[in-house]
This record gives structure tokens, C-alpha cells and sequence, in this order.
């Protein structure tokens, strides 16, 4: 790999913009596999990072290549790496921002006990790509609020990409399941699994919610609301409900004297956890829908777009 560059879009610095160039491939460690990354997808992560909202919580190196998540061909193996071999089909978070690396690039390297398992069989690389973080992070949240037949949950954020497959995560482990939805997508999220919906673009959740459940809900999962906003959702839950956020706007003690469990959750992702995932796309109980296809050439100018939300699936890129 030595010597050879490699297509990646990176940005020179914080705030700057994306561009597509060429630089050198990532070499390998003994424990880690080589993969010829052919789909990647976006998530919000990835602006926030360009950004600099993670400025000064982890070590960045620049040029840094963009991206999180991504699927493709191992193409080689460190030496001592035992659970890949060159040809398998594989999927997983290729992030590095220590080592400047991410899934917008032609190749890129994972440690073998990191964020990567195998594709689910018959899966197209740009369905795997879509699912690491944004599905990940649904199964987490569905599994820290420990949802299951007989519990009500409201999801808030419902239509994006970690919203859709906690809707699905949720009504499959037997929850009923409340869908904040713009009009446009009540459908999606119905037939995803959603017994009720709410519109968030037509007054209060909390209002709404409590209409039809006066009193109140066991769970909420809130995808997007911020510190400022949360409290108003808080109001659904019943003493002893719980609240998992993952964009930390919780104070869980201040929760806690209300007798409500408050989970700012950071997700964790894994090998295990992925291949959990795989088995359930296999078996045809989960599906990651995808939004938009970009050509690489396409993204740099396209990730504004993006960037103002209005998610409806995933985002992914043909590399
Ligand atoms: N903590 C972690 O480890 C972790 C992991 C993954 C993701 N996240 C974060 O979680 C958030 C969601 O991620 P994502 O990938 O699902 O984002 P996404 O794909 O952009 O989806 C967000 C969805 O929420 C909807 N929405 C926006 N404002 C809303 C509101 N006030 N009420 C109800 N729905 C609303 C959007 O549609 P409309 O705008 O049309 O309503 C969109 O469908 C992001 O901030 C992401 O960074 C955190």
C-alpha cells in the first residue's frame, strides 16, 4: 500500500470546506484489515465533526477524510488477523480521527476487533453502509430502555436514520410505538411499525401525546430535541419512565428527583452488535431505507443539503 494514493474527500481544517483529493492509503497495523471501501453513508456526526464540535475532545489530524460509515472488499490483513480474510465482504464505522481517516475514500483500514463484521448475505455495499451508526445507535437506545411487549414509547426524531430503525427495533420487541411525523411521512413510519403518530410540525408532542395518554407513557427516545427543548417531551412520561437522548440534553439528576431515568446515551459500536444487525436485516425483520444515492464526485457540493435535516432515510455514496 505504500506509495499509493487513494480518492478520499477531507477537509484541511475545521469549518473548512469538503474537497475531493488524493492521499496516501492508510497503512494496515498486524491487527488490522485493508478494505477497498465501495459505499459509505452519511450521518449528522460527520458535519459535526467537520464542524468542530468534537475540536479538542479527541486528537484530529489533517487533511482529515470525512465520513464514518462505509462497506466493502478486505484487501488485505495484518499479519495477526484471524477473523477476515482479502475478499470477505464487510461493513462497519472506518473513522479514525487520530490518523486523519474516515469512509469518504477509496480505501480505508479497521482494526479487526473494532467497529466491522460481515455483510449480511446478499447485501448490496451501499445497504450495509447505510446501517453501522444510525441502526447501531437505534438498537442501543431500544435496549437501554429495556422496551418490550405492554410498553408505550414515544420517539421523537422518528423519520430519520436512527429514528426509522428504532421504530422497527421498538415494535418488533413488542412496544407500541408513537412516531413524531411531518405529514409527509406518517405513512413511512406506519409501515415501519408505528401504532400512533404525532406531527411535531403542528404544536406540542407532549400536548398531543398526553390528548391520547392521559397518564403518560413509559419511554421516550428523543433523536433531536436539545436542552432548551426536551423538557417540554419530558412531560409524557409517567413516575418511573425513562428518557434516552442522544443528542445529551438531559440533566439526569435533576430527572432523577422526578423519579424519571434520564440517559444521555453515546453509542458504543461494535463487531457484536453489527453482526446482531446483520442477522436481523437477513432476516428480512429490519430495513434501512435509503434516501438518496450519490456518485463521490456529487458530495462535496451535496452535503449542505444534507446538513439541514429533513431526513427521510439514509444518504449513501457509490465509491
Ligand atoms: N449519541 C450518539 O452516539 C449518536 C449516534 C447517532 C446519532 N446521534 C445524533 O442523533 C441525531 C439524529 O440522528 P439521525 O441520523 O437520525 O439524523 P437524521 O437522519 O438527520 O434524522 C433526524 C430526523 O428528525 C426529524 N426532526 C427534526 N426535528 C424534529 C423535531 N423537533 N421533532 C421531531 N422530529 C424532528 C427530521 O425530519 P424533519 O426535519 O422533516 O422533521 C429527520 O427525519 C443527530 O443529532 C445525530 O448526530 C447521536
Amino acid at each position: 500500500m505504500t506509495g499509493v494514493l487513494v480518492r478520499a474527500i477531507a477537509i484541511t481544517g475545521f469549518g473548512a470546506d469538503p474537497e475531493i483529493t488524493q492521499l496516501p492509503a492508510p497503512e494496515p497495523g498486524p491487527r488490522e484489515v485493508f478494505v477497498r471501501i465501495r459505499a459509505a453513508a452519511y450521518n449528522p456526526v460527520d458535519s459535526k465533526v467537520a464542524a468542530g464540535v468534537m475540536k479538542g475532545q479527541v486528537p484530529f489530524t489533517f487533511p482529515l477524510i470525512l465520513g464514518t460509515d462505509g462497506a466493502g472488499v478486505v484487501e488485505a490483513t495484518g499479519a495477526e488477523v484471524t477473523a477476515f480474510d482479502p475478499g470477505d465482504e464487510v461493513y462497519g464505522r472506518f473513522a479514525d480521527y487520530p490518523r486523519g481517516l474516515g469512509s469518504f475514500a477509496e480505501y480505508g483500514v479497521v482494526a479487526e476487533d473494532g467497529s466491522i463484521a460481515h455483510m449480511p448475505h446478499g447485501m448490496l455495499f451501499e445497504q450495509a453502509a447505510a446501517v453501522p451508526t444510525a441502526t447501531g445507535t437505534a438498537h442501543e437506545a431500544v435496549e437501554t430502555a429495556r422496551l418490550d411487549t405492554g410498553k408505550t414509547v414515544l420517539i421523537v426524531g422518528a423519520t430519520g436514520g436512527v429514528g426509522q430503525s428504532a421504530v422497527q427495533l421498538a415494535a418488533l420487541r413488542g412496544a407500541r410505538v408513537i412516531a413524531t411525523a411531518a405529514p409527509d411521512a406518517e405513512e413511512l413510519v406506519r409501515d415501519l411499525g408505528a401504532a400512533e403518530t404525532v406531527d411535531h410540525t403542528a404544536g406540542s408532542v407532549a400536548d398531543q401525546v398526553l390528548a391520547r395518554h392521559p397518564d403518560g407513557i413509559d419511554a421516550v427516545l428523543d433523536l433531536v430535541e436539545p436542552a432548551e427543548a426536551i423538557g417540554d417531551v419530558v412531560r409524557v412520561l409517567r413516575p418511573g419512565g425513562i428518557i434516552v437522548s442522544t443528542v445529551g440534553a438531559l440533566d439526569p439528576d435533576e430527572l432523577t428527583e422526578r423519579e424519571i431515568r434520564a440517559v444521555n446515551l453515546v453509542h458504543r459500536p461494535s463487531g457484536a452488535l453489527l453482526a446482531t444487525l446483520a442477522d436481523l436485516i437477513d432476516s428480512g425483520e429490519l430495513r434501512v431505507r435509503i434516501q438518496h444515492r450519490l456518485t463521490f464526485d456529487e458530495v462535496p457540493a451535496r452535503l449542505v443539503d444534507f446538513e439541514r435535516g429533513h431526513a427521510r432515510g439514509k444518504v449513501v455514496i457509490e465509491i
